[in-house]
């Protein structure tokens, strides 16, 4: 029976910072459930020493991939959550068009793992003529997600919420039951790695999508994330979070609320 390493012993410490070193992220952050599941990962892996938890993750990249996945779950899929999207294009586009004009518009996907979520909006931003050179900025902490996303293969599970015309527009079907996006959509996104809790932001976004990358923060954390968030968003501009993450405190953040999930900085 292996001896289960303590969340307060020593070496811990040591591990959380070289995990923050060499990855950025910053396990005290985030709620203890986190810890949890990096000590199932050490006991899957069948190891009970920090030091060699941490030296198979630095040396063995598919290890590190599989530690970062396992901690972040970068589980994603095109328009997840259908009638959001409905919402984004019908309601939230069109009132940014008239208010700013095709070419102003800047939307962020922020937590965008392996680029399912910046690739639906590029795909709205063609199908909605949105004419800034690359209006969708993706960003990651996971640099591996980020590769991948870069790539832009998928497999056909990925692609169920894709209505029939748009994946006949903007993907190739490639063989095994994959498919690449076109490059025309790729070249509507910008790709960055960026810690959502240590970096700073741009700003003057129109839409920022932050969904399903919080489950883990504290609650600390994310109401300094959601601060950052309001500063980032032009007046008007909007931040949809995940379809489990509402905001309770969103008006002593400084946000109204603009429907379900949805908040609005106000215009004033
Ligand atoms: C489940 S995916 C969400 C993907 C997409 N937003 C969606 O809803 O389908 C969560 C992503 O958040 C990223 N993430 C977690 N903590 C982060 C942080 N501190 N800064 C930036 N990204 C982070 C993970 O790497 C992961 O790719």
């Amino acid at each position: 029976m292996m001896e289960r390493q303590e969340y307060n012993a020593p070496g811990y410490d040591v591990f959380k910072k070289q995990v923050k070193k060499l990855t950025g992220l910053d396990l005290n952050s985030y709620k203890h459930q986190i810890h949890r599941r990096v000590h199932m990962l050490m006991d899957r892996w069948k190891i009970t020493a920090y030091e060699e938890y941490f030296r198979t993750i630095r040396e063995n990249d598919l290890k590190l991939r599989e530690f970062l996945d396992y901690l972040t779950i970068n589980v994603s899929e095109f328009f997840r959550n259908p009638p959001k999207w409905t919402e984004l294009r019908e309601i939230i586009l069109p009132e940014l068009i008239a208010r700013r004009g095709r070419r102003q518009i800047k939307i962020w996907s922020a937590g965008c793992a392996t680029g399912e979520e910046p690739y639906s909006l590029a795909i709205l931003s063609l199908e909605e003529r949105l004419s800034a050179r690359q209006p969708v900025l993706a960003s990651d902490i996971d640099a591996g997600a980020l590769a991948l996303a870069k790539k832009g293969h998928y497999l056909k599970r990925q692609l169920l919420n894709v209505p029939p015309d748009l994946l006949e527009k903007y993907f190739t079907p490639e063989e095994k039951e994959t498919y690449r996006v076109r490059n025309e959509v790729k070249g509507q996104v910008a790709f960055q790695r960026l810690n959502l809790v240590e970096d700073v932001f741009d700003s003057g976004f129109d839409l920022i999508l932050c969904r399903n990358v919080v489950i883990y923060f504290s609650s600390e954390t994310k109401v300094l994330l959601y601060n950052k968030f309001l500063r980032a968003l032009s007046p008007g501009g909007y931040l949809l979070v995940g379809s489990t993450e509402q905001i309770f405190d969103y008006k002593k953040i400084g946000f109204e609320s603009a429907g379900a999930f949805l908040y609005r900085r106000p215009e004033g």
